[in-house]
């Protein structure tokens, strides 16, 4: 006779399930290799372009996939709908930006944490985005939106902005298509960039072409690292970031902590704080840039409903302790997570750029030593380069580890000089 218990035989109990909405982003590895230490089966929801190109691990990760057309996004919605109940999933995160309306829809048809859908596209579209933030109060840059060229110098105009000014498309993503404009010479330029992409490939999202014209914020860079769980916002760090001057504003680096005073740090917490909820964030990660002013005044640049990219996650595993990928994938699930910081310490990302354009001769980089815990070169000789421009320029990152912001910051541009790209 079986063994009368009152606990769950193997067959009760299955894995938790987590739909992906793509993975093939920078985020993706982290969150798909969490979720398989937590012993969830994760699906993913990709473009067939982009699966193609899916590392063998991501691949490995992966216990199914299916391509929905994202091209359309309710047929796509109601394939995803459908594919959840099938599947039985349990919960859904987006790590491409991209998909975070999508995945705010998904999530709450289904009744699984996530964000506010009603809300999410102002996660994603700059100009719904500003207009929240002045309906709620949350310090941004003053902006003015408009279709053509000709009416978005007049509303400028008319709002009383000077140059420099940022133009910038209303939805895209990695600085594509921003520019801050010096003088009214450059501006056709700018509005021409911004406008130049119409559809995100190879998804072929809509992306929304209105033209956005913004006050310039003066000033050092920021980002606040998020969780939002059922509602109460938790910061798990705040990064410094790095870009290039000039007209284009293409990211070269992030370091965690970032070294501020603790009123400035708490300035930016507040304004990131202000900027989710007025957004709508219930359930799931965060990212907010932000600009702090000569005094001190932190103004939000934009907030993505999705894990940080650029490998920020693991700089604050790295100087906290905490697993913010395994933090995402709980909240996806509905499991409250552990973000109590373990340990004070730094952590450093650089990227690499050719110094013009041009030909590849070859690439010097430092070892892997001391502060240097990963170095990576992804161009090869002969590939043809360009200065960076967005962050699609990049050839490849160094990645550092210290006690202090200061230590690692030292240490990196220590690395940097190291560096030589030669181009032919
Ligand atoms: N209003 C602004 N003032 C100053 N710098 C800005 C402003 N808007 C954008 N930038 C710079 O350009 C970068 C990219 O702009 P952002 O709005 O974040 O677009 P993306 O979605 O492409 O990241 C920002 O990280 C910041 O460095
Ligand atoms: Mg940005």
């Amino acid at each position: 006779m079986a063994p009368v218990t009152d606990r769950p035989t193997a067959e009760d109990v299955r894995a938790p399930r987590l739909l992906v909405l793509e993975a093939g982003v920078s985020a993706g590895a982290a969150i798909l290799r969490a979720a398989a230490a937590l012993g969830v089966e994760t699906y993913v929801a990709t473009h067939p372009q982009m699966h193609a190109n899916y590392s063998p691990e991501l691949k490995q990760l992966t216990t199914g996939t299916l391509c929905p057309d994202f091209t359309d996004a309710t047929a796509a919605l109601d394939e995803l709908t459908a594919f959840c109940h099938r599947a039985e999933i349990d919960g859904v995160l987006a790590c491409w930006e991209f998909l975070t309306p999508l995945a705010a829809r998904l999530s709450a048809g289904l009744g699984l944490p996530g964000h506010d859908p009603v809300r999410a596209p102002a996660c994603r579209n700059k100009r719904l985005m500003s207009e929240v933030f002045t309906a709620h109060d949350v310090p941004a840059p003053q902006t003015v939106a408009a279709r053509d060229p000709g009416a978005l110098a007049r509303l400028a105009h008319e709002a009383g902005l000077t140059y420099p000014l940022v133009v910038k498309p209303a939805e895209n993503a990695a600085s594509i298509g921003v520019s801050v404009v010096s003088d009214p010479d450059h501006l056709p330029d700018a509005v021409r960039r911004a406008g130049a992409e119409a559809h995100k490939l190879p998804h072929g999202i809509a992306l929304d072409t209105t033209l956005l014209a913004q006050e310039y914020i003066k000033g050092p860079e920021f980002s606040v690292e998020t969780l939002v769980v059922r509602g109460e916002v938790q910061h798990v760090a705040v990064t410094e970031k790095f870009t290039t001057g000039g007209a284009d504003r293409a990211e070269t680096g992030h370091t965690v902590p970032a070294a501020l005073p603790s009123g400035m740090r708490q300035a930016i917490l507040d304004a990131a704080g202000r900027a989710v909820t007025a957004l709508g964030l219930r359930d799931g990660p965060s990212h907010t840039e932000i600009k702090l002013t000569a005094d001190g005044r932190p103004y939000v640049i934009e907030v993505g409903a999705r894990p940080p990219g650029d490998g920020i996650m693991g700089l604050v595993a790295e100087a906290t302790g905490v697993d913010q990928a395994r933090a995402c994938v709980e909240t996806a699930l509905g499991v409250r997570p552990d973000l109590t910081p373990r340990h004070h310490r730094a952590a450093a990302i650089r990227f690499l750029f050719a110094p013009h354009a041009g030909t590849l001769s070859r690439v010097d980089v430092p070892l892997r030593s001391g502060h240097v815990k990963e170095v990576s070169v992804t161009a090869v000789p002969g590939d043809e380069l360009s200065a960076p421009r967005d962050n699609l320029q990049r050839l490849g990152h160094i990645i550092l580890r210290g006690m202090t912001a200061d230590e690692v910051n030292d240490a990196a541009a220590q690395a940097l000089a190291q560096v030589q790209v030669v181009m032919k």
